[in-house]
């Protein structure tokens, strides 16, 4: 079957949660194929119980720590736990689906010359010196405190998107 140019597959990562649940329901309601992967760590099938049914929505439990092999067109990666009190219940996990999550996405859009959007935080500054911060300020980060599982997950990952895609796009700051 043909496919509408303008028609695309996106995978969203963390597409059960806060923002991908809005992501997914913006991107269906354009006529996407949307595909939403999630472990279910914070965001519920509640978020996304509306789109469940849509003949272009898909619901995937999937861990981003682990590898995924599927056709798409765009990735969003927002799979990564927001709030302190949930990336700091396990800060291993935290990091691991920050640094593996981002490993693996990069991988698959490699493979399948999918254009990726990773979605950073503001965090990435720690508790920084410089107001407003610009992308040429580094931060002011402590690598053993109790949110570095977030803030050095997240800048690892930014170092992975800058060496392995040259045009990135970095949202949510
Ligand atoms: N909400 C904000 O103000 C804000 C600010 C800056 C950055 N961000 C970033 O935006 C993204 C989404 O944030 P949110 O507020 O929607 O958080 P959220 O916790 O509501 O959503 C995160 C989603 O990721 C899923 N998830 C967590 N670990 C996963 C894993 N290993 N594999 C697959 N899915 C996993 C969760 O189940 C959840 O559905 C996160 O990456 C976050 O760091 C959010």
């Amino acid at each position: 079957m043909r496919r509408h140019s303008s028609r695309k597959r996106i995978l969203v990562t963390g597409g059960a949660g806060f923002l991908g649940s809005h992501l997914c329901e913006r991107l269906v309601a354009e006529g996407h194929d949307v595909l939403c992967g999630d472990n279910f760590f914070t965001g519920t099938k509640g978020n996304i119980a509306h789109l469940i049914g849509s003949p272009n929505f898909e619901l995937m439990r999937h861990d981003v720590t682990f590898p995924l092999y599927v056709e798409v067109d765009e990735i969003y990666n927002l799979a990564c736990p927001a709030s302190p009190v949930h990336y700091q219940f396990d800060p291993v996990q935290t990091t691991k689906t920050s640094v593996h999550g981002a490993i693996n996405m990069l991988g698959l859009a490699k493979r399948v010359k999918a254009k990726i959007l990773q979605a950073s935080t503001s965090e990435v500054y720690g508790n920084p010196e410089v107001h407003p911060q610009t992308e040429s300020y580094w931060g002011h980060v402590n690598p053993i405190g109790i949110r570095s599982c977030y803030d050095e997950g997240k800048r690892c990952a930014e170092t992975l998107f800058l060496t392995t895609i040259a045009n990135t796009t970095f949202a949510s700051r």
